[in-house]
């Protein structure tokens, strides 16, 4: 089918040109690939490097985190900007201690309850730790896919968007353990591919199948009346 041609080729790309040694991509532990996806959401990865490996040297799992005192867990995110999102860490492991027993829930709909996590941030720790079925649709993605399929439907009507979610679910890979690969090469194809301005449909795996790319449109893409 189309989904796993596309899926297929995704995975391959990432094995073969995507990123593969970042610190959290060797690792399953929910705690640090939670970490990571939420010091991404606003911040590069270059600047995450850092803040990444400090942080789990003064915390270095769910416990430590929820039991120090809110003012180390700023200090620690100071430079790191939008402080709200260490306010929602700090909260989110002190519910994973006193509702979960410390151990971090293991599917994207009871992660999607935590404090800062979203559908897409809740989806990409799912898929990189428990291999769930499950896609993600963040800003990248989203170009992404609305490309691919020349999705023309404003994304600022929410039943457009849940379509589009609907449409991801049906893309991702048969085999629940290609769901790493899958997720982190969708990532890093709208990072460094699929970009906004100036896409390089040269060297993109699924130019060939890409609608937006046949018709000549491919910047129009994702298309959203209003932010
Ligand atoms: N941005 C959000 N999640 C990411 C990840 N896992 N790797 C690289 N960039 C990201």
């Amino acid at each position: 089918t189309l989904g796993q041609g596309f899926a297929q080729a995704v995975v391959s790309w990432q094995q073969q040109h995507g990123r593969r040694a970042l610190p959290w991509q060797n690792t399953r532990d929910p705690y640090r690939v939670w970490l990571s996806e939420i010091m991404l959401q606003q911040t590069q990865v270059v600047t995450v490097l850092g803040y990444y490996s400090r942080f789990l040297e003064h915390f270095p799992d769910v416990g430590a985190l929820a039991a120090a005192p809110e003012d180390a867990v700023l200090a620690l995110w100071s430079g790191l900007g939008y402080y709200s999102r260490a306010r929602n860490l700090h909260k989110a492991a002190q519910r994973v201690v006193l509702k979960h027993g410390g151990k971090f829930p293991d599917t994207a709909a009871q992660l999607a309850q935590l404090p800062g996590v979203g559908r897409s941030t809740a989806a990409a720790i799912a898929a990189f730790c428990f291999d769930e079925r499950v896609p993600i649709l963040d800003a990248n993605v989203r170009r992404v896919l609305t490309r691919f399929l020349a999705f023309e439907h404003d994304l600022a009507r929410p039943a457009n968007e849940r379509a589009l979610w609907a449409l991801a679910a049906e893309m991702v890979p048969q085999a629940a353990s290609d769901m790493p690969a899958y997720t982190q090469g969708m990532m890093d194809l709208g990072a460094s591919v699929c970009t906004s301005r100036r896409p390089s449909c040269g060297t993109c795996p699924l130019a060939m199948a890409c609608a937006a790319r046949r018709s000549g449109n491919v910047e129009q893409f994702p298309v959203r009346s209003r932010k």
